[in-house]
């Protein structure tokens, strides 16, 4: 068997109090997919971004091709041909696609044409387009990451990480990707993908290293592993990967919710709500299936005042929601939490601490000037205790906590405010296993409490295990409401595709 091309050995790397990384070796080899799997927190980032010269290890050693490396910025590891996509992307949105990809390089600004065949070439040769001429504050998630793809494949690296890049993505997107990677890897490039999706790492990579607590648990063949050891390397026991779905409330006979007719179009005319109306009761969780874009956004904007609706009604409790001011419609109890393409974009102050920022949220609402921190304080150890948010303590700032555990602060501080009516959108995006199962515990918990939860959701497998009925929604238009008892996941994806 070929040599290793990338050997990292004995690494750690301290955070003050946190050991993030402690003693962990990896190799990967040339031609090989290798997938790091690990609980949020588990310090893979921080692996990784090691290899890419973000971060100065405490301890240990990189080689790669034989030579011992020692990187003390990302120019260093660029030049060493490690290429890195991160978990948030790093592009100037004013700028279009070529600049971004050509960024740094000398005399960019004035040879557009020689750049624009080189990125020709490039995406000729590992299967990827993009319009080098667009801006990437017109681009989708999907666009943005061929960029950043690039713009590695651009610098000539043979090594590529991706962190997390399928969290955001449409499973039409994920494959596109998966074929580039193919692609490198037959071109003998050496890979490493972190994702939480255990479907895809099972279709994707040769083998899967896992981290535990910041140390090296395993490293095993893909075709030799499964995703039930695989779960219990990254937990450290047997885990049930299953939901139990209380009955919705029987004696809830009006609903709590009632919408009706709403349409919206966009800026150019096109509808993108389309007459959609459906009751949602309290004590019932109800799906929203849809191919990204299809108007899930806009549907929450609405609801939450953010965004005003062309015509129809939306009626909670009777009353109509649609007139109400954003802070009016919260001050009914009405909340809503969408983990967005970008987390940090959302809601959170990635500057200021935990307690800071659920102060932000608990406080906007309220007259007076006094804030009351002591309480913020027991609000913020509530959320960080009951979502096993890895951090070690509330006054930490929130940039410094792993992608995940970031995710959980922001959950957990709309969960917590006691809503009566919960929008939720895509909550277990960049979650590990157990921290998934463990909201949706959380969304049933609400739900026999007799809460009204609106679950915009993107895995059909989950939609189906922990709602009571499910929208299917397809271009703006609502397609059907199923029962997810008597209705199979094909079914469903079919009416996503506008199928009838
Ligand atoms: N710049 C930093 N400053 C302080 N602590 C940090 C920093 N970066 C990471 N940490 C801490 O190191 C630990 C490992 O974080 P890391 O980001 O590597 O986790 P991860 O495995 O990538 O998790 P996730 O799946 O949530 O993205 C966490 O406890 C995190 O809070
Ligand atoms: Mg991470």
């Amino acid at each position: 068997m070929a040599d290793p091309y990338i050997v990292m050995e004995h690494i750690s790397k301290r955070f003050g109090s946190v050991l993030a990384n402690n003693d962990v070796g990896l190799s990967v080899r040339r031609g090989e997919i290798v997938a790091l799997l690990g609980e949020n927190g588990s310090g893979k980032s921080t692996l990784v971004n090691i290899l890419a010269g973000i971060y100065l290890p405490d301890t240990g050693s990189i080689q790669i091709d034989g030579s011992p490396r020692f990187f003390h910025s990302p120019h260093d590891a660029i030049v060493a041909g490690v290429g890195m996509v991160h978990q948030h992307f790093m592009l100037i949105p004013v700028m279009n696609a070529r600049e971004n990809i050509s960024l740094g390089e000398k005399g960019y600004v004035f040879n557009k044409k020689a750049v624009s065949a080189k990125i020709s070439r490039v995406e000729q040769e590992f299967g990827l387009t993009i319009p080098h001429d667009k801006k990437i504050y017109d681009m989708s998630v999907g666009e943005k990451q061929t960029v950043e793809i690039l713009k590695v494949l651009y610098r000539g690296a043979s090594i590529l990480i991706l962190d997390e890049p399928t969290a955001v993505l449409t499973p039409q997107e994920t494959m596109r990707l998966f074929a580039i990677m193919r692609n490198m890897r037959d071109a003998g490039c050496a890979i490493i993908i972190i994702t939480h999706k255990l479907g895809e790492v099972m279709e994707i990579s040769d083998r899967v290293a896992v981290l535990r607590g910041g140390q090296l648990t395993g490293s095993v063949n893909t075709r030799d592993t499964t995703p039930r050891e695989l779960t219990e390397m990254m937990v450290g026991a047997s885990v049930s990967l299953e939901i139990n779905r209380p009955a919705p409330a029987a004696s809830v006979k009006q609903p709590m919710l009632e919408v009706r007719s709403l349409s919206l179009s966009n800026k150019e005319g096109v509808k993108v709500i389309d007459d959609i109306s459906f009751d949602l009761y309290g004590g019932e969780i109800l799906g929203v299936a849809g191919i990204a874009g299809s108007g899930q956004k806009e549907l929450c904007e609405i609801l939450t005042g953010l965004r005003h609706a062309d015509s129809g009604s939306a009626r909670f409790e009777g009353d109509e929601l649609l007139k109400l001011s954003p802070r009016a419609i919260k001050n009914r109890g009405i909340r809503l939490s969408f983990i967005p393409e970008d987390r940090l974009g959302m809601g959170l102050v990635a500057g200021m601490s935990i307690t800071d920022n659920v102060l932000l949220r608990h406080y906007d609402g309220t007259p007076g000037i006094f804030i009351n921190r002591a309480s913020g304080k027991t609000q913020a150890e509530t959320i960080v205790q009951r979502y096993a948010v890895s951090t070690p303590s509330v006054n930490h700032i929130v940039k410094k906590l792993s992608g995940g555990n970031i995710q959980k602060v922001l959950l957990g501080r709309e969960i917590e405010t006691n809503p009566r009516l919960l929008i939720t959108a895509y909550p277990a995006r960049g979650l590990d296993i157990g921290a998934s199962y463990s909201i949706y515990d959380m969304l049933n918990e609400r739900k026999k409490r007799g809460v009204a939860v609106l679950f915009i959701g993107e895995d059909l497998d989950v939609l189906r295990e922990l709602c009571d009925r499910i929208i299917v929604i397809h271009n703006g238009t609502l397609m059907s409401i199923v029962d997810p008892f008597l209705t199979s996941k094909e079914d469903i994806g079919l009416l996503m595709l506008g199928h009838r």
